[in-house]
């Protein structure tokens, strides 16, 4: 099936504008999920092998989630858990709606297996996404809620602007995913530095512990960060007791050719596979096994899945990955970890 998409369908959706193709998409899930007959046919096509793992307390069907970005309005999830994820993580939701920068802000380089995005958080606001999750309530798998910032907030406002979002998202996330590394947001990523990241995650943590059920947090991080910053958000991290995603997108275009050099934004799929595994395994080697880590940057297959996990990933993400091997993506990962024996806390 995966040859398929590869062969037919990646071709004719080539074709097209990304974002208007990106968009397209997203209404179809929408139109499908709401008929029960497709929702359940595009189930058992894209079903995969279980391979249960619990994580920061969430019992998931397997360790292969959606990474944050690809639903930014919470408005497909129970389509995209029908593609066999065993959690997706959907934002990122800002406090206020806004139109995020400019078009073009999305551009496919597929002869390298990668995108440049600089979307700039473009969503209909936190509101918007609660109602939407409301009306897909109950989705089969773990959600997470990426936060982020309005790109019209300050750096100094951005703690109270990120934990009014949360309070609005609470009830739906089984899991909060705090992103303070999206290139694409003015200064966001100085809230990586060790005073800020306190300042951010506090509130948020303490908002968290008052609730009927208290919920994991993870923090994006960037895969561009010197190792003093990374010492320092690891111990945060372990100190305050909130999980960490390696990585979002890359500044850097090391890995593509020169052409693409002047594109601004964030760089993600294939090229961003080594950088982001090198800051997994930094990341992992310094939180000691003392926190949850998601892996994300690269995954296509099994095998790069499984580089992840032996790194010290706990869970792996994927967004690249479905848009070049398409909706089998999930099945196609999970049956190579189990011909590969893989098993959780295995590494
Ligand atoms: C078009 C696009 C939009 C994205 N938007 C977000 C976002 O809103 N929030 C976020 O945390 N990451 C976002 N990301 C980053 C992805 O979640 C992921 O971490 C990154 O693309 C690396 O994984 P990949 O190589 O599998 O794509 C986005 C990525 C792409 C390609």
């Amino acid at each position: 099936m995966g040859f398929l998409y590869r062969k037919l369908v990646r071709k004719l959706l080539f074709g097209f504008n990304p974002e208007l193709v990106h968009d397209a998409v997203i209404q179809g899930a929408r139109a499908a999920q709401a008929v029960p007959l497709v929702n359940s046919v595009v189930g058992l096509l894209a079903r995969a092998r279980e391979l249960p793992v619990t994580v920061a307390g969430m019992r998931l069907r397997n360790p292969i989630g959606l990474a944050a970005g690809f639903d930014k309005n919470c408005e497909a999830a129970r389509f995209l858990a029908g593609l066999g994820f065993g959690f997706l993580e959907l934002g990122t939701v800002t406090l206020r709606p806004q139109p995020g920068n400019p078009k073009p802000r999305l551009f496919r380089l597929s002869e390298h297996s990668a995108i440049i995005n600089r979307m700039g958080f473009n969503n209909a606001g936190a509101w918007q996404a609660a109602r939407s999750l409301e009306r897909l309530l109950p989705i089969p798998v773990p959600v997470g809620i990426s936060i982020g910032k309005n790109a019209d907030c300050s750096i100094e406002d951005a703690p109270k602007n990120y934990l009014e979002t949360l309070k609005i998202m609470y009830p739906y996330g089984d899991y909060f995913a705090v992103n303070v590394s999206s290139p694409n947001t003015l200064q966001l990523r100085s809230l990586h530095s060790g005073e800020k990241l306190r300042r951010l995650l506090e509130p948020m943590l303490d908002f968290a512990s008052g609730q009927k059920r208290a919920r994991p947090f993870f923090v994006k991080i960037a895969p561009d960060l010197q190792q003093p910053e990374l010492e320092a958000a690891t111990e945060l991290a372990a100190e305050l007791g909130f999980g960490l995603i390696a990585t979002n997108t890359t500044v850097s275009r090391d890995a593509v050719p020169k052409r693409w050099h002047v594109y601004e934004g964030g760089l993600s799929g294939k090229p961003l596979r080594q950088l982001s595994s090198e800051v997994l395994g930094k990341t992992a080697a310094l939180a000691r096994g003392r926190v949850p880590i998601m892996g994300s940057g690269g995954v296509f297959d099994g095998a790069t899945a499984l580089e992840k996990l032996k790194l010290g990933a706990d869970l792996v993400q994927v967004y690249s990955g479905l848009v070049y091997e398409g909706p089998f993506i999930v099945k196609e990962i999970l049956e190579y970890l189990h011909r590969e024996g893989w098993r959780p806390g295995a590494r």
